[in-house]
């Protein structure tokens, strides 16, 4: 296992499921863990859990969808350990369940807000901070399986978490340089609270048009109460980011969902022969990365 005596972690969702996960099992191997949650309450009973194992934990509530308040809590973590993160997990996230063709635009608003927007704001005010402390850091976010394939149940949610693999994607090519590894986490069903996550849907995006009731959340619990357990999925975590591994997916047994799906994209290419043009594209494209995108590096 590597040394994690160095490391301060921020987790977002980290007052619960897989982000408490995390929380236990890197503060076990020595990282300083952040809990960063919308939930105070929630904050403070987590803080108060690691710190009894003997962990360093400092909790923020934090709402990741307002920037403001997500710069204010990277601030207070320089100030609080005197220097900034070095591995951020972006692990909050909601769903809501409900026929894709009557989704409005509530439900679209608020799930695609956390699950996208909300992982976009921990790259933007993040990454520029690791850029400048110039040492080894670590980023990973978690997806869902469900991004890795339409969902007429889960439209939004889908979206946003193929959304976050592509980004996830982007930066680790981008980021590599810098000594910033990224990525990105798959997990089918976790053994967490995320049934009771439309308890914190804001009041201005109320509108849903799912059914939601006591019969719609016991059939996501009989998904959720057989999930893999939050301290196994940190422990995979922990495994993939040391090989450095941009895709952590530790659910063999949905492997073959996946690769129909890529089977049926890679079906979709004609062979090349049947294009006579198709030479002279490829080429344009491989001269465009060789040379001509020389020009969007340059300093603005
Ligand atoms: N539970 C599953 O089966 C499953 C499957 C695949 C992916 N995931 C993903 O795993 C991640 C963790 O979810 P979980 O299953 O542990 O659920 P969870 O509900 O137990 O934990 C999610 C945490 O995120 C927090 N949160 C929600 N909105 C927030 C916001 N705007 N700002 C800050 N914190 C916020 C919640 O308060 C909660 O503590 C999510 O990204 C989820 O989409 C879950």
């Amino acid at each position: 296992m590597a040394d994690y005596s160095n490391d301060i972690m921020f987790i977002t969702g980290g007052a619960s499921g897989a982000g408490f996960g995390q929380a236990q099992v890197f503060g076990r191997a020595g990282a300083a863990i952040v809990v960063a949650d919308i939930r105070r309450e929630a904050v403070d009973e987590a803080v108060a859990k690691l710190s009894a194992e003997g962990i360093r934990a400092h909790g923020i509530q934090l709402d990741i969808c307002d920037r403001a308040a997500y710069t204010a809590a990277a601030d207070e973590v320089e100030r609080v350990f005197g220097r900034t993160i070095t591995i951020l997990s972006n692990t909050a996230g909601v769903n809501s369940f409900g026929p894709v063709e009557r989704t409005t635009y509530d439900d679209y608003d608020w799930i695609i807000d956390v699950n996208l927007n909300g992982v976009i704001n921990g790259m933007v005010t993040v990454v520029p901070r690791m850029i400048e402390a110039g040492v080894p850091a670590k980023i990973v976010t978690v997806s869902s399986l469900g991004g890795l394939g339409g969902s007429p149940l889960a439209a939004p949610y889908s979206a946003a978490k193929a959304a976050v693999v592509n980004l996830m994607e982007s930066y680790s090519m981008s980021l590599s340089k810098y000594g910033i590894d990224v990525s990105v986490v798959c997990p089918a069903n976790i053994k967490s609270n995320i049934a009771d996550a439309t308890k914190l849907r804001p009041v201005d995006k109320a509108n849903s048009g799912y059914v939601e009731n006591e019969a719609s959340r016991a059939s996501l619990e009989s998904i959720h109460q057989h999930g893999m357990t939050p301290e196994i999925l940190a422990q995979h975590i922990m495994n993939g980011l040391e090989a450095k591994q941009l895709y952590i997916i530790p659910y063999p047994e949905c492997r073959g969902m996946v690769e129909a799906r890529f089977n049926q994209i890679l079906e979709a290419f004609p062979a090349m022969d049947t294009d006579p043009e198709a030479q002279m594209r490829a080429d344009a494209l491989m001269n465009w990365g060789a040379n001509g995108a020389k020009v969007f590096f340059e300093e603005k």
